[in-house]
């Protein structure tokens, strides 16, 4: 596995490349970074080119701005495959992730084989979930340390919490790292967000939502209701927002038979 970097608006980003091939980019959601993939990458790897990206404010890369907005983190994704040279792939972003790949296939549209929003969702924030981005950033504010040990907990089915307690120490731990103008420079991008219900219908590739039937990070009525009658294929796993822990096994299979079809 490479670690590289790349020089970006006086930033550096960080990211990793490994194997060959067909090329797939993982994105990473909120408070995460790219070691989230560490156990599903291998499996990628064996048959494609696989990219991870630590998205800006988020594991080992820096701040560019007090709002990180999705258009901004498409812009630097697209920075860092430009300057590995590769034009063609398959986009899969873990929620917050998952909005960025969106904000990257409207932008870039002929770079994108296929999308997955893995337990992540093309509508905008609903007025309270706004409300609630606001109170998140005070608490940044006030303590960032505090939100992230509260916050973290809330992404597991609760009933998983003492099943996965060293995942769960482990992504806080790492969550800790992070500065506070990186956590508000996320929520402030997130709020703003656009809706892209659209411009998921308007991609013809294929396109994929996997829900985790548990996830209390989602709006789940009103995302499926979303892609209702639409190309857009829908997985449900049982657990909650971490499928990449919670379902580890069902995840990376999904996922292989996904960019299967997309470079079919
Ligand atoms: C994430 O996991 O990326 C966030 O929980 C997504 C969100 O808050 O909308």
């Amino acid at each position: 596995m490479g670690m590289e970097i790349l020089h970006y608006k006086n930033a550096d980003i960080h990211f990793s490349s490994h194997g060959k091939g067909r090329v797939v980019v993982l994105l990473h959601g909120f408070l995460e970074n790219l070691t989230m993939w560490d156990d599903i990458i291998p499996e990628l790897a064996s048959k494609y080119r696989v990219i991870a990206i630590d998205l800006l404010g988020h594991g080992k890369t820096e701040n560019i701005g007090y709002i990180h907005s999705m258009e901004d983190q498409a812009l630097m994704v697209k920075a860092v495959l430009d300057s590995l040279n590769l034009y063609r792939y398959v986009m899969i972003g873990h929620s917050m992730g998952g909005y960025v790949g969106l904000a990257f296939s409207q932008l870039f549209l002929s770079n994108v084989k296929g999308l997955c929003l893995m337990n992540s969702t093309p509508l905008t924030d609903s007025p309270e979930k706004k409300i609630n981005r606001d109170r998140a950033i005070e608490a940044v504010k006030q303590n960032h340390k505090t939100f992230v040990r509260m916050s973290v907990p809330n992404l597991f089915a609760s009933y998983n919490l003492i099943k996965y307690k060293d995942e769960v120490s482990v992504v806080v731990e790492q969550a800790l790292q992070m500065q506070a103008q990186g956590i508000i420079a996320s929520l402030e991008g997130m709020k703003l967000r656009k809706n892209q219900v659209l411009a998921l219908k308007k991609l013809s590739v294929p396109t994929q939502i996997i829900i985790g039937q548990n996830d209390g990070a989602i709006d789940i009525e009103s995302t499926l209701q979303s892609v209702e009658n639409t190309s857009t294929e829908i997985v449900i796993f049982p657990d909650g927002h971490m499928s990449h822990i919670e379902n580890k096994s069902a995840l990376t299979e999904t996922l292989q038979l996904f960019i299967r079809k997309c470079y079919r």
